[in-house]
Formats: structure tokens, C-alpha cells, sequence
């Protein structure tokens, strides 16, 4: 006779579900080359949502929602804005967080973030900037009267696979490296921010705005 018996809560079972929706997720931008972030900065964007409880987050890069869905997973009564370049992306993103969290209030915008962020009409608590490396000063200081006091901003790829600490730039790299270098400088200027680094995948800032 078998003596362990096999836990399912509820929980367990959507556990569970959890993990095949997003292995599925994962193993379909694989194959199409699409870049989606580390489930375990997935999980660092949940926590956070679920212990600061934003009202307003936006997020610059949301591609296919892999990283929305952590996002608005905890979001509750607030209220998410995604934007990306790639129109085929983000239709894939609105479709597949809709069908997920049909209660929830999300927007999914196409275009450049540095032209969407000006007309932006709210303020937020919380943003997740996952898009073009070298543009990164240019969305911080494009959010910068669009930051509630208290605001956390994550940003993805700060470590540039390690380049950012390297003499030598080699040329493909210059724009991407002198990018983030920028906003570094800018997320540790602490009279605006405290900043926290995390060594996980490529590389995350945590920043806390203190306000303008
Ligand atoms: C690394 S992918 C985002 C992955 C996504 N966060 C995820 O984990 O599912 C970067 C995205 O940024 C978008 N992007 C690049 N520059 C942008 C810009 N200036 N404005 C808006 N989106 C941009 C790209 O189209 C791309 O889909």
C-alpha cells in the first residue's frame, strides 16, 4: 500500500495551472525568438505588487504579457498600462491578459514609449521598463513628473550580459552600454532615488522615487 498520500488543495491545483500557462508561454516566444524576462523577476514583479499594492503601473516593453501577467496578477483594484513598439506583440499581450483577467483595468498601447509617456495622463507607482536598452535615460526622464512619491521602478538588463562593467565597448554595444551607464547615473542620484541592484538574469535595478 502506498503511504503518501498525494496532496491537491486548491491552491496546489492552480499552482499547478499556473505553471503549464506559463511554461506554454514561454516555449511559444522561445520558438518565435521573442525575449521574455526570468520567472524569477516574474515573481520579484508579484511580490512587489502584492505587498505595495500600486493603484497605477505602467510598463515600457510588455511584448507578448509574459512579465504584464505577474504584474497584474496582484494587481487588484489598480489599474495597468502596457506599451510596446510591435503591434503583433502587443495584440498577443491584450488577448492573452484579457482572457486570463477579464475584471482587470488594462490598457495595451502601441508605439514609441518616449512619444506615448508625455501624453500619459496619470501618475504612477510602479513601473516595469523592459525595452530598449540605450533608450533607457530617455523613458526616466520622460517619467519624471509622472511618478507618484514612493513610485518603484524596475528595470530589466541593467548589466548588459556584463558589458556595462567592461573598458572596451566594442561598436554594436556603444549606444546600448552608454544607455544604461546614463540611467544608472540617474536611478543613483540620491536625491531623487535609493536604487537596489539584483544579480538576477541580466541584471535589475530596483529604485524607490522620492519625489520631484
Ligand atoms: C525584452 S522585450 C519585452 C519582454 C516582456 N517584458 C516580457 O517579459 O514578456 C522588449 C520589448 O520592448 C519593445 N520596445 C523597444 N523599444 C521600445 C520603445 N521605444 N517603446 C515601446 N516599446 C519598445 C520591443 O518591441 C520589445 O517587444
Amino acid at each position: 500500500m502506498n503511504n503518501y498520500k498525494i496532496i491537491q488543495t486548491k491552491e496546489l491545483k492552480t499552482c499547478l495551472n499556473e505553471k503549464n500557462l506559463l511554461d506554454d508561454v514561454r516555449k511559444d516566444a522561445n520558438s518565435k525568438k521573442i525575449p521574455i524576462i526570468d520567472e524569477v523577476l516574474g515573481r520579484i514583479l508579484e511580490v512587489i505588487c502584492f505587498l505595495k499594492k500600486p493603484r497605477n503601473v505602467l510598463e515600457i516593453g510588455c511584448g507578448v504579457g509574459y512579465s504584464s501577467y505577474f504584474i497584474i496578477k496582484e494587481l487588484k483594484a489598480g489599474s495597468y498600462i502596457g506599451i510596446d513598439l510591435n503591434k503583433r506583440r502587443l495584440e498577443l499581450a491584450e488577448k492573452f491578459i484579457k482572457s486570463i483577467f477579464p475584471g482587470t483595468k488594462c490598457a495595451f498601447i502601441t508605439g514609441n514609449a518616449i512619444k506615448i509617456i508625455p501624453n500619459l495622463k496619470i501618475k504612477f507607482d510602479m513601473i516595469f521598463i523592459d525595452a530598449a536598452k540605450y533608450e533607457y535615460p530617455f523613458y526616466i526622464k520622460k517619467l519624471m513628473n509622472k511618478m507618484n512619491t514612493g513610485a518603484i521602478i524596475i528595470a530589466d538588463n541593467v548589466f548588459y550580459k556584463g558589458k556595462i562593467f567592461e573598458e572596451n565597448i566594442s561598436k554594436h554595444d556603444y549606444n546600448s552600454v552608454i544607455g544604461i551607464r546614463e540611467y544608472i547615473k540617474i536611478i543613483t542620484d540620491a536625491n531623487l532615488f535609493e536604487t537596489n541592484f539584483l544579480k538576477i538574469g541580466d541584471g535589475v535595478s530596483i529604485s524607490i522615487f522620492k519625489g520631484s
